[in-house]
């Protein structure tokens, strides 16, 4: 990888008077903040009416390959709530195809895999790609966004999903419900299990390096079943590829921020320092003193007002708990966000009036 190409979108790179430091970015040192940067995971997506016009004319996997509609897509919240973070419209299972597994989203039960790995032989489906090639969609995407914020102090982000989640997707071949074949594997043959998990990472690592240069500011990687894994296996088959990816991605882009999702991290608060991570998107479980205080002061904390929080229709409910959330989340290295994603249904007005709130905390 070219570092002359990475450095230009590292923080503080950027081309002198033509772009500033977006707030997000800011977060990552410890400058204190007037407020926090805002932005919310799934900001994109079905609440949003304009979301569902474009899906009326395109399915869910034709919008993530279609740069312009991923782009326009993207676009929606920046422009209907000014959200200081754009995170690029695409799916975690993105990859997995281009890996050589068959994906189809239903519209009632969401993503399905429907030839998913599950004996030693469907290892030898999953195959290496080119980013640039079998995701170009998305790296023209992250590019035509990054040129819409120019001049903006928005900050773009890209994603991925960490290893257990996408070797829970790979197996399972749906969302997490026993997760009957992955504890399969962890407990009959962890020898295949660490050779998936192993190949998803090396895919990882260039898929989010590829991001990075086609214009990613930051990266977030979703380990959204984490806390499905035993504890006794956690550190061997959840920890250790987290940290596998993110020393690969910090060994190209040393000074690119990288955030990492765990959800329902309670258990696990002390094994997420050690993942190397920049930064830890907290779920509303964990108040952010608490997680402050566990995780230390040289970190980056994003989080956390509860996603159903935004279905209470009193504002001042609502406002104490976004207020209560900024006051924990303190002045320093954080980042207002949900404790997970937007739901659908979630009222639109509550989206945009907790993102007002947060950008006039700081001129109290
Ligand atoms: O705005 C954004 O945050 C960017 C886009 C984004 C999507 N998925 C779009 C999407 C991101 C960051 C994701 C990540 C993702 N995808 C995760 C990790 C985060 C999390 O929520 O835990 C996971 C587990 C997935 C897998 C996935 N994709 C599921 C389980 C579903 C179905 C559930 C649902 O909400 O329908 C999807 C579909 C999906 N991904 C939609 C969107 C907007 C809904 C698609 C539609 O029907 O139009």
């Amino acid at each position: 990888m070219d570092t002359a190409t990475s450095s230009a979108t590292d923080i503080g790179a950027e081309r002198p008077g033509t772009e500033r430091v977006p707030l997000l970015l800011q977060a990552f040192t410890d400058q204190p903040l007037n407020r926090p940067a805002v932005w919310m995971m799934r900001q994109a997506g079905r609440y949003m009416h304009e979301y569902q016009a474009v899906r009326q004319k395109h399915s869910f996997l034709e919008i993530c390959k279609t740069p312009e509609v991923a782009v326009e897509v993207t676009m929606q919240p920046i422009t209907a709530f000014d959200f200081d973070a754009s995170i690029i419209f695409s799916d975690i299972l993105i990859p997995l195809e281009a890996m050589g597994l068959a994906l189809e989203f239903t519209d009632a039960k969401g993503p399905k895999l429907p030839q998913p790995i599950q004996t030693e032989a469907d290892l030898a489906r999953l195959h290496s790609f080119d980013p640039s090639v079998e995701t170009g969609f998305l790296l023209k995407a992250l590019g035509m966004m990054r040129h819409e914020l120019s001049g903006t102090n928005k900050a773009l982000l890209g994603f991925a999903g960490a290893p257990w989640t996408l070797a829970s997707y790979a197996m399972e071949g749906t969302s997490w419900k026993t997760g009957r074949h992955v504890k399969q594997w962890l407990y009959h043959r962890p020898d295949l299990l660490h050779l998936l998990l192993g190949q998803l990472s090396t895919m990882l690592i260039g898929y989010l390096s590829a991001q990075v240069h086609a214009g990613a500011q930051a990266v977030q990687l979703f380990d959204t079943w984490a806390s499905q894994c035993p504890l006794p296996y956690y550190d061997e088959f959840v920890m250790a590829y987290q940290r596998q990816v993110i020393t690969g991605f910090k060994a190209i882009h040393p000074t690119v921020p990288i955030l990492l999702f765990v959800k329902q991290s309670a258990a696990v608060m002390d094994r997420l320092v050690p993942t190397g991570a920049d930064g830890f998107s907290i779920d509303e479980w964990t108040p952010l003193d608490v997680a402050r205080t566990r995780l230390g002061n040289g970190v980056t904390l994003q989080g956390n007002l509860d996603s159903a929080a935004l279905f209470i229709e009193d504002d001042e409910c609502l406002k104490a708990m976004t207020d209560k959330v900024i006051a924990l989340g303190g002045k320093q290295r954080f980042i207002f966000n949900l404790g997970h994603g937007v739901l659908p249904h979630t009222p639109r007005e509550n989206v945009r009036k907790v993102v007002e709130w947060v950008k006039a905390s700081g001129s109290l």
